[in-house]
């Protein structure tokens, strides 16, 4: 086959992204305006503020992502975009902008799946072997995804209540830290002891389920009760220690899920999927409990969102010419 270029693109939450992606494995662009810094005064994201930013960016993301691939619509084999999951207001100006370039230019257009595209990031650092497993952990979603074969999702396990990117944002703003959290919090809990000891919700069920809103309460009120009582409280360490809970729970369902359901790969993927007390855990417990299983860890700039990872899970549906019709609507409950 010839080589097929996809132009993907990205707005499901607060990053406006279009990406160049050349037969699902190779970036020739993928460039992500953040909007970070707008959301940041108010603590989380606005999804009004949202939209608006992704309505004056994306054309000319889309501009420049083709300009940094050195190619015009008339390469593009085809047009990608998030359908879903995601903040109904933002998908939509993707899927409008998507929708629009398929039509002018007569390209096919391909509706994808946002988890599907973290879980697909991992195509361009190796090959997808089936069966696999992914641990896709974000600010919107803690989900263990089984992938008997290429384009096929079973949820086995999924968290129960907030997602452990939210639980890291909702301790951070406790924590007077700017949003989101996550990162800071991690490398605070590298200078901070685990001396809090805080639950590990579900670690001992017999399922794949996670529960983070116990562990988040738990740690608000310590916080709470240490300002109530005039006590000295260490940021550094409550961050350790939550994220010695977290990372626990994590690493000890993925590795249960992972021999139960006997797969050959196990991939990382999302935002926290950047969190290096993680990545470190599950790396040290693959290589102890599953040598045989090869895990694959993204890196950094391929965590978060972003389009190149659009382009990737969209080259599949290409290949079964999986397109969608130019009535596709943004799809903010959207499951796997
Ligand atoms: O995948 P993503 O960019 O957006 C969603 O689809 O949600 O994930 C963003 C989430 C935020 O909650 C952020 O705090 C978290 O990923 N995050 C981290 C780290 N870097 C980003 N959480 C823990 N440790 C990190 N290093
Ligand atoms: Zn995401």
């Amino acid at each position: 086959m010839r080589d097929r270029l996809i132009l993907a693109i990205e707005s499901s939450c607060d990053e406006t992204s279009a990406a160049v992606i050349k037969n699902g494995t190779e970036i020739l662009s993928n460039i992500v305006a953040s909007q970070i810094k707008s959301h940041m005064r108010f603590g989380g994201v606005v999804p009004e503020v949202a939209s608006r930013h992704h309505v004056e960016q994306i054309t000319q993301i889309i501009e420049l992502s083709l300009e940094e691939a050195a190619v015009t619509m008339a390469d593009v084999d085809a047009v990608a975009v998030t359908e879903g999951p995601g903040l109904v207001g933002s998908l939509l100006i993707g899927v409008s902008a998507a929708k629009a370039l398929a039509f002018a230019h007569q390209k096919p257009l391909i509706a994808t799946n946002h988890i599907a595209g973290h879980i697909y990031a991992n195509q361009f650092i190796e090959p997808l072997v089936f069966p696999l497993l992914a641990l896709v952990v974000s600010g919107g979603h803690t989900e263990l995804i089984y992938m008997p074969e290429d384009g096929v999702f079973e949820v086995v396990g999924e968290t129960r209540d907030d997602a452990a990117g939210e639980a890291y944002d909702k301790i951070g703003r406790v924590l007077g830290l700017p949003y989101p959290g996550g990162k800071v919090m991690d490398e605070m809990a590298h200078q901070g002891q685990d001396c809090y000891h805080f639950p590990r919700a579900m670690i001992k069920e017999d399922n794949y389920d996670f529960s983070f809103s116990g562990l988040k309460s738990s740690v608000i009120n310590t916080i709470h009760n240490a300002r109530q009582k005039n006590e000295e409280l260490d940021p550094y360490n409550v961050a350790a220690s939550f994220q010695a809970a977290v990372v626990d729970v994590l690493v000890d369902k993925t590795i249960r899920a992972a021999k139960e359901k006997n797969v050959k790969k196990l991939l990382l993927a999302g935002g926290v999927a950047a969190n290096k007390g993680l990545r470190t855990a599950l790396t040290t417990a693959v290589e102890r409990e599953l040598p045989e299983v090869s895990l694959v860890i993204p890196p950094l700039s391929l965590c978060g969102d972003n389009a190149a990872m659009i382009g990737a899970a969209a080259f599949y549906q290409y290949k079964k010419q999986d397109f969608a019709s130019l009535d596709l609507n943004a799809r903010p409950g959207l499951g796997l």
